[in-house]
């Protein structure tokens, strides 16, 4: 059967920040009538310089936040570049859409313009086809659905997503132990629940960053560690790197200031240099039960990168890129060169297409780097990452806290295709099942 894309609709919604972001709704057409797809684009705050890049209408209007520029460019000119393709024909499809933007970043248009075509246009192909969405997408990548990954979960913010909190952005609960995807929610739940207690005990009150962590003051790295062992022995844990252990994002990129070469850590009354930054992350390592390790150093520094991962030989801490990789080929095809980075964080909305998001999948495969996927700071209701993750068989994800509904709908999605499926889990044991 084939089914041909006859409409593309675009317009303006509000993501979890309040902020403005794209919204695309396809539709293909085929014998059996009309098949819609929805999908709504994510947006980050700590953005890297190599994502595809995002365009905003600047201007009074929501603080300059607008996306009318980039929903009119979805509405005049891609859609008539992809209308009477082949819904089904992703590759196809994102090639029309890079060539009608033109630029390698889709500044032209917007990389939010062509990423929310691009998923909508999964989403109509996938009922095109009668299956699932983590069915079409474990098709796209031409494997079988992988499992439930083992999810790294937000539960202190500072940085960019956290005003007032400590540089580090996130400090993640990582319940290795757990032998089940349910059961590892249940954990984290109870480490959280414990966490809440602690701060309010301690004077301050439980409110929540962008992600759903809690945003305490904290004095210094350690003690947000051990404040995170405390919540997990009250909750009758372990923090260990066999029942719940930690995952860093230290965002570094936004704290470094690259005219004088220095990471400024004033939460902390602390400035370092890359040597001082390679001892506080390995003094981290060594003290904690710590297994991911996520954009340590600053987003160009490949070196600092690669003397990490020697640092951090013989121990099963992940080096896990975001900035540093803005899943783009051409990075992580340097990051293996240069042995920078163990794992890719997956985020498609740097990539800018579902295609390029595939390659970055494959590439990262092919060297044996692990694959996590990953919502951002600003996100809807929209769930499709959870259904490219298990489809193309990331073995973790990173979606936020256990709290607002834009986060928990991805864990209640997640549960969903537990339901729907045979899907195993790739978690209950350090490193995860990542599916080679
Ligand atoms: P962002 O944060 O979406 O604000 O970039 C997420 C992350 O850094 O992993
Ligand atoms: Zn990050």
């Amino acid at each position: 059967m084939n089914a041909t894309i006859a409409d593309v609709d675009a317009w303006e919604v509000l993501d979890s920040r309040g902020d403005p972001t794209v919204r695309v709704a396809v539709e293909a057409e085929s014998e059996d009538g009309r098949q819609r797809g929805v999908f709504t684009v994510p947006a980050g705050a700590s953005t890297g310089a190599h994502e595809a890049a995002e365009r905003r209408d600047g201007g009074d209007r929501y603080g300059g936040r607008g996306v009318r520029g980039a929903v009119e460019a979805a509405r005049a000119e891609l859609a008539p570049a992809v209308r009477g393709m082949d819904v089904t024909d992703q590759e196809a499809v994102d090639a029309a859409l890079e060539r009608c933007d033109g630029t390698a970043d889709l500044s032209r248009l917007g990389a939010n313009a062509v990423l929310g075509v691009s998923g909508a246009v999964a989403h109509a192909a996938a009922v095109a086809r009668g299956v699932s969405l983590v069915e079409y997408f474990a098709g796209l990548a031409g494997r079988a659905p992988g499992r439930l990954p083992l999810p790294m979960v937000n539960l202190l913010s500072g940085g960019l997503h956290a005003t007032g909190g400590v540089e580090i952005q996130d400090f993640l609960a990582v319940p290795v132990g757990a032998e089940t995807y349910p059961e590892a929610l249940e954990t984290v739940h109870a480490v959280r629940c414990a966490l809440r207690e602690r701060i309010v005990d301690g004077g301050d009150r439980p409110l929540v960053a962008d992600e759903g962590g809690f945003a305490p003051p904290l004095e210094s790295v350690d003690g947000a560690f051990t404040l995170l062992e405390t919540a997990v022995r009250d909750a009758g844990h372990e923090p260990s790197l066999d029942d719940v252990a930690f995952a860093v994002d230290v965002a570094a990129t936004h704290f470094y200031a690259t005219d004088v070469g220095e990471y400024r850590l004033e939460s902390l009354d602390r400035t370092l240099d890359r040597e001082g930054m390679l001892d506080l992350v390995a003094g981290w390592a060594e003290r904690h039960p710590l297994v991911s390790v996520e954009d340590p150093l600053a987003e160009d520094d490949w070196e600092g990168f690669a003397a990490l991962r020697s640092r951090l030989t013989g121990t099963d801490v992940q080096v896990l890129g975001d900035d540093l990789l803005a899943t783009s080929v051409g990075r992580v095809e340097q990051a293996v060169e240069e042995n920078a980075a163990s794992a890719v964080l997956l985020k498609p909305n740097q990539a800018g297409t579902l295609t390029r998001t595939l390659e970055v999948v494959g590439t990262a495969r092919d060297a044996g780097l692990a694959t996590v996927a990953s919502a951002r700071s600003g996100e809807t209701c929209d769930t499709t990452i959870v259904d490219l993750a298990v489809g193309v068989g990331a073995g973790q994800i990173k979606i936020g806290s256990l709290a607002r509904s834009e986060r928990l709908c991805k864990y209640n999605r997640l549960l969903g295709i537990g339901r729907e499926t045979e899907a195993g889990y790739a978690g209950g044991r350090w490193p995860p099942a990542d599916e080679y």
